[in-house]
């Protein structure tokens, strides 16, 4: 056994399902890497699970009805099996809410609390009058006095990355109420990162092999200085504070979050019967921890986490953390409340696990963001995965069967050109190797097919369907290489497409799946090898464009359910209520006004009077199917001047979201009061 590597990828919230984004972005990479290193036999250990606390669940229990335990149990139980099906491989999926992680987490509080570590300050927090309660993180939008985004949430403006504190948004605004918050006092416990900026910086000298962007990202941290960050919640849902006198406290979704992963090691170790084997992972100085995760991520695995993990003392720290830009959809940034996105489990219910494994591996976002497209996919499945390493395997397998009776034929004397195809075999495996190690998997899938369409070419090249009729020899030497080629391929792509592998591997009658084995295995003249089946079969357009109906289908429900509502407007008391006077009309007569597109002129009847009344519907109605029409009228508006005309009183209408218009009516005598 070599080296001892623990892999994790960011818990996903348990407030909805897996999409394309989060896969390209912390799970994908993260099971190529450990699939590689298991090929290696080398000890790691892969560990994820569910992060069930904290606004986001909160929020999502609120809009459906239901409770936050509802949610995170569906969620869990999905994304755990998707993932599955998947074939990320994680060693062990926990889930936040476990006992295991309450203690774990409450005892990382404890232990930080009697170091000293925390400072206990009271601050006031924007609150929310009406629904009695603080507004901390998610639990308001505002726009971001960095970029002007107007829906930055409390914690982190989405457009610019900035993170944020509720107090820092301007215009801020309930999510819950749609209020405008007050401000209230509050007691909490902060983590003073600027306590910790030496120690970081002495770590992060220490690694290797970052990634410009993320080392760029926590460098620009630590030179703007670190503030201190409040590690608990006036919350109910979540980990309680484990301090007399802090009823009513949570601790803050990432301070448990994180801590989630050790967590989970030690399920895994008591699942394993060896309660204490998580120590080996997390307390030994011979293991590497790397964490997967996206960009949005890096603060708190980077800064805030270390910083924890270093109070407590004796964890070590993060060897690694190759964070991943964002993925987006045809062109444009994913969006879940849009439906802009592709879910995994929708995926998996069209097509197989691999060719989704190939197409985000060869387009990580792994130094910009990258796009995916469903044409992309398609070019990259037909072009790729089926005409060249599809076709490569298909044509060495069928014609080893065909003309030499299923057995790899006998190889005479090599020429220049078998040895330099041969060549290819033993450096890219050398070369995929390097980039695997280095957290560049685009780069180690795209070389990986070079091996494949040297094949291909090779193939090609020696027609051996020529060779067969006046060769028969040389012809046994072209394919023999071939089948040497193919079982380098059914295993130097194991980590990316480990089904069709599987399959290949199972032609070829060979077990080995050792990385070693890419150059070391040889197939012996007389070596069976069956016909197999076609590996990739192309997609068709038709196949394709129902994912294109598919996205447009999703984004037309959720606009249904979701519309782009206005928020709630503060409370009134009943006496400002009733200080409207509402009157049933009927609109006698409606006539454009010269010179606005908008307005049209009407003459209301109100039963005690008959009234002038502009209204801004003339894009919405003609004047001539207004006659006649019950409306609904404020009667005691000021009177406004529009285009110069008096205007008294107003006729209710309802906005739809898309901007359209519909009358108010009571079939109701002219005159009727409306309460
Ligand atoms: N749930 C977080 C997200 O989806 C990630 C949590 S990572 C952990 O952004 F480290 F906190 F677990
Ligand atoms: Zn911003």
């Amino acid at each position: 056994m070599g080296k001892r590597t623990l892999v994790t990828s960011a818990l996903p919230y348990a407030n909805g399902p897996i999409h394309l984004g989060h896969l390209a972005g912390a799970y994908l990479p993260a099971d190529f890497y450990v699939r590689f290193k298991r090929m290696r036999e080398e000890d790691v250990l892969f560990i994820c699970g569910s992060d069930e606390h904290g606004v986001p669940i909160t929020i999502a229990a609120d809009k459906e009805g239901v409770t936050p335990q509802d949610i995170v149990d569906r969620f869990h139980e999905m994304n755990k099996a998707t993932f599955e099906q998947f074939g990320i491989s994680f060693d062990y999926f926990g889930r936040t809410s476990s006992p295991v992680h309450h203690e774990t987490s409450q005892d990382f509080f404890k232990v930080l609390n009697e170091k000293g570590v925390f400072k206990k300050k009271s601050e006031t927090q924007l609150y929310d009058e009406d629904a009695e309660m603080f507004l901390p993180d998610r639990y308001v939008k505002g726009t971001c006095p960095h970029c002007d985004y107007a829906e930055a949430f409390g914690d982190q403006c989405e457009r610019c990355g900035t993170s944020l504190s509720p107090s820092d948004l301007i215009e801020p605004r309930s999510m819950v109420t749609g209020n405008k918050p007050t401000h209230k006092e509050t007691e909490h416990w902060f983590l003073p990162l600027g306590d910790f900026q030496d120690d970081l910086q002495a770590w992060l000298d220490s690694t290797e092999n970052w990634k410009p962007n993320v080392m760029g990202q926590v460098k620009s941290w630590l030179t703007q200085g670190l503030g201190d960050r409040a590690v608990t919640r006036d919350l109910t849902w979540g980990v309680p504070v484990p301090l007399e006198g802090a009823e009513g406290k949570v601790l803050y979704v990432w301070f448990d979050a994180p801590i989630g992963y050790i967590s989970a090691t030690r399920e895994w170790a008591q699942q394993q019967g060896d309660p204490e084997l998580w120590k080996k992972y997390w307390r030994d100085d011979a293991s590497d921890l790397i964490h997967f995760i996206g960009k949005d991520n890096i603060v708190f695995h980077c800064i805030m986490f270390p910083s924890v993990l270093m109070s407590y003392d004796g964890y070590i720290l993060p060897k690694n953390v190759p964070a991943n830009e964002f993925l987006n959809l045809e062109g444009q940034k994913l969006s879940t409340s849009r439906g802009w996105a592709v879910w995994l489990h929708e995926y998996l219910k069209d097509f197989e696990p691999d060719l989704l494994r190939y197409v985000l591996g060869i387009g990580l976002p792994e130094t910009r963001d990258a796009d995916f497209s469903w044409k992309y996919f398609q070019d990259h499945v037909n072009g790729e995965l089926a005409d060249i390493l599809g076709n490569f395997v298909f044509r060495t397998v069928s014609f080893t069967n065909r003309y030499f009776d299923g057995k790899v034929p006998e190889a005479g004397e090599l020429t220049e050109e078998d040895r330099k195809v041969l060549g290819e075999i033993t450096r890219l495996k050398d070369e995929v190797e390097t980039c695997y190690e280095t957290f560049h998997f685009r780069e180690a899938i795209q070389k990986s097919m070079t091996l494949a369409r040297a094949g291909n070419k090779y193939f090609t090249e020696m027609e051996p369907w020529h060779l067969r009729k006046n060769d028969i020899e040389r012809c046994g030497t072209v394919l023999n290489v071939c089948c040497q080629i193919t079982a380098a391929l059914s295993v130097i792509f194991d980590p990316v497409i480990p089904d069709a592998c599987g399959k290949l591997r199972s032609y070829l009658h060979i077990d080995k799946t050792g990385w070693p084995d890419i150059k070391e295995q040889t197939l012996e003249a007389g070596h069976p090898v069956d016909k197999g089946e076609i590996l990739f079969k192309k997609l068709e357009d038709e196949t394709i464009d129902a994912q294109y109906r598919k996205l447009e289908e999703q984004t037309r429900q959720q606009d249904e359910q979701q519309p782009d509502l206005e928020p709630i407007k503060n409370t009134i008391t009943f006496e400002d209520f009733s200080k409207l006077d509402m009157r049933v009309g009927e609109i006698l007569t409606a006539e454009p006004v010269p010179k606005s597109d908008k307005l049209l002129k009407m003459t209301v009847d109100i039963g005690v009077e008959k009234r002038t009344i502009m209204a801004g519907i003339a894009q919405h109605y003609d004047p001539g199917d207004l006659t006649g029409k019950k409306v609904i009228v404020v009667a005691n508006l000021k009177p406004r001047k529009m285009m110069g005309i008096p205007s008294e009183g107003m006729v209710l209408m309802a906005e739809n979201p898309d901007g359209s218009l519909k009358f108010l009516a009571a079939d109701a005598e002219n005159g009727s009061t409306v309460s």
